[in-house]
């Protein structure tokens, strides 16, 4: 029986080795973690992350060929192939601070494999690493590694926060890149092998270890390069009149763009775009490619923008103050159907308004209160350490600024405006009505994500701004200048 383990239970660690376990009965999947309270999660009926389907794969599958432990170093011993998918964050001092990935946790992982291991390995990076990370693990492994011997594979993932058990079922496609040796394609084989219990083999590329590694970068980049594309668009569209909506429907539509990943927004989120562009970025620099580096870094200025010119359009509206002025923020998660918050725009949206000394209720269907506490304590950068080493920087003034609830009625209830940060479906249903009966007057809708029909709010009385969309009378009247 092949053994897997997967070293880090977190977002990509659990929810891929959960689908491996239940695509691949012959096979055994150990997935371990040095933060045991993410572990005890995974062992029990509410799992750490939430994600559509995941509690459904675990079901069927934990205990019979799926198992989560801390016992790191006994499951590494034991398996043929080591997943490692481990927090690579972006450093904050020292070299490259602001951009390079801190490869700690990666490097204290090749170490622990290469101390305790006593057969052969497949060491597979599923972190998203820089290019070139492979040459410096295999470095590690093979200068301790009382001549056992190792290949290392990259094996970037794909999935999206939200579909991600769609995504793993149904991949676009499967990246594997390795060694152009014999020894590298074995590897690679073995690998392919247990993709392709249910992933169609036109769809499980092989490639060479650098471009594997640059694929994940450069994929990300375009993604987020799209949505900064249509956003830079959106504050156009506000100053001309013309609605994002149905230029980015128009531009879509022509086949060579394709219609995804066109919606303009708030801005991006999640913990993959900002860190893996800002990597690119660096290791562009690094390369002696400045004008590319200064290419990639618009996507993240414009992103930036975004955000900023949102919380200045809120603050403007409001007679150019929100101080001691409740404002709902409904929706906190990066997107909808996740409750992950790493560098969602909600964080820095919030941050702006508390600055201008708003009083903020809050509302998100899957995000706790402990976690937005900790979120809008945490300084840049900051979230992507193991839970229990996460720098904890609480600013109780904040705190006393800011009230979670449990719905999004009680979080507008007395405010002066409202603001939507996330596309939970549930928004767009709610009983405005009552909403606006229960507000401040006048009462603001700021949509950042585009869910509100804006007509019918404004029929009920709102004053409401969209993303993109031409202006209200009231708003033109209030420029929001930085
Ligand atoms: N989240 C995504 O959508 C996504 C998608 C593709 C790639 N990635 C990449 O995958 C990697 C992991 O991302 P994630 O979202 O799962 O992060 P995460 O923070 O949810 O999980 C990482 C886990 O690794 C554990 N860990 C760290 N060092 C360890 C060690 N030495 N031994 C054992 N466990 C250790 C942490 O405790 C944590 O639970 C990152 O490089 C990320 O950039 C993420």
């Amino acid at each position: 029986m092949v053994k897997i383990c997967c070293i880090g239970a977190g977002y990509v660690g659990g929810p891929t080795m959960a689908v491996i376990a239940l695509k691949c009965p012959s096979v055994q999947v150990a997935v371990v973690d040095i933060a045991q309270k993410r572990i005890e999660a995974w062992n029990s009926d509410k799992l750490p992350i939430y994600e559509p389907g995941l509690d459904d794969v675990v079901k069927q599958c934990r205990g019979k060929n799926l198992f989560f432990s801390t016992e790191v170093e006994k499951h590494v011993a034991e398996a043929d192939i080591v997943f490692v998918s481990v927090n690579t964050p972006t450093k904050t001092t020292g070299l490259g601070a602001g951009k390079a990935a801190d490869l700690t946790y990666w490097e204290s992982a090749a170490r622990m494999i290469a101390d305790v291991s006593k057969s052969s390995k497949i060491v597979v990076e599923k972190s998203t690493v820089p290019v070139k990370t492979a040459e410096a693990i295999e470095k590690i492994l093979t200068h301790n590694s009382k001549g056992i011997k190792f290949q290392i594979l990259s094996n970037p993932e794909f999935l999206a926060e939200g579909t991600a058990i769609q995504d793993l079922f149904n991949p676009d496609r499967v990246l594997i890149g390795g060694r152009e040796t014999p020894e590298g394609q074995n590897a690679i084989k073995a690998l392919k092998d247990v993709y392709a219990h249910w992933v169609p083999e036109d769809r499980i590329l092989t490639t060479n270890l650098w471009s594997a590694e640059l694929s994940k970068l450069a994929a990300n980049a375009f993604l987020a390069q799209r949505i900064s594309s249509v956003n830079a668009m959106s504050a156009l569209c506000e100053a001309t009149g013309a609605n994002v909506i149905e230029v980015s429907y128009a531009v879509g539509k022509d086949t060579r763009i394709g219609p995804k990943f066109l919606n303009a927004s708030v801005g991006f989120g999640g913990s993959c775009f900002q860190k893996d562009i800002l990597n690119l970025v660096y290791i562009c620099e690094c390369n002696g490619l400045p004008e590319v580096a200064e290419y990639w870094k618009q996507v993240i200025k414009i992103n930036d923008y975004q955000k900023n010119r949102f919380v200045n359009r809120v603050v403007a509206s409001m007679f150019n103050t929100v101080a001691k002025k409740k404002i709902a923020i409904l929706g906190f998660a990066f997107k909808k159907d996740t409750g992950d918050t790493r560098e969602t725009p909600a964080i820095d949206v919030c941050k702006g308004l508390l600055g201008d000394k708003a009083e903020l209720s809050i509302y998100d269907p899957q995000v706790t209160e402990d976690q937005i506490h900790k979120d809008l304590a945490l300084s840049k950068f900051d979230w992507d350490h193991p839970l229990h080493l996460q720098p904890m920087s609480a600013s109780s003034s904040t705190e006393k600024q800011v009230t979670v609830v449990g719905d999004a009625y009680e979080a507008a209830k007395g405010a002066h405006g409202l603001c939507i940060m996330t596309e939970w479906d549930e928004f767009k249903t709610l009983d405005y009505k009552k909403i606006f009966d229960n507000m401040q007057k006048p009462a603001f809708v700021f949509d950042g994500r585009n869910v509100v029909n804006a007509d019918q709010l404004r029929e009920i009385g709102f004053i409401v701004f969209s993303i993109g969309k031409p202006l209200d009378a009231w708003l033109k009247d209030m420029p929001a200048v930085a």
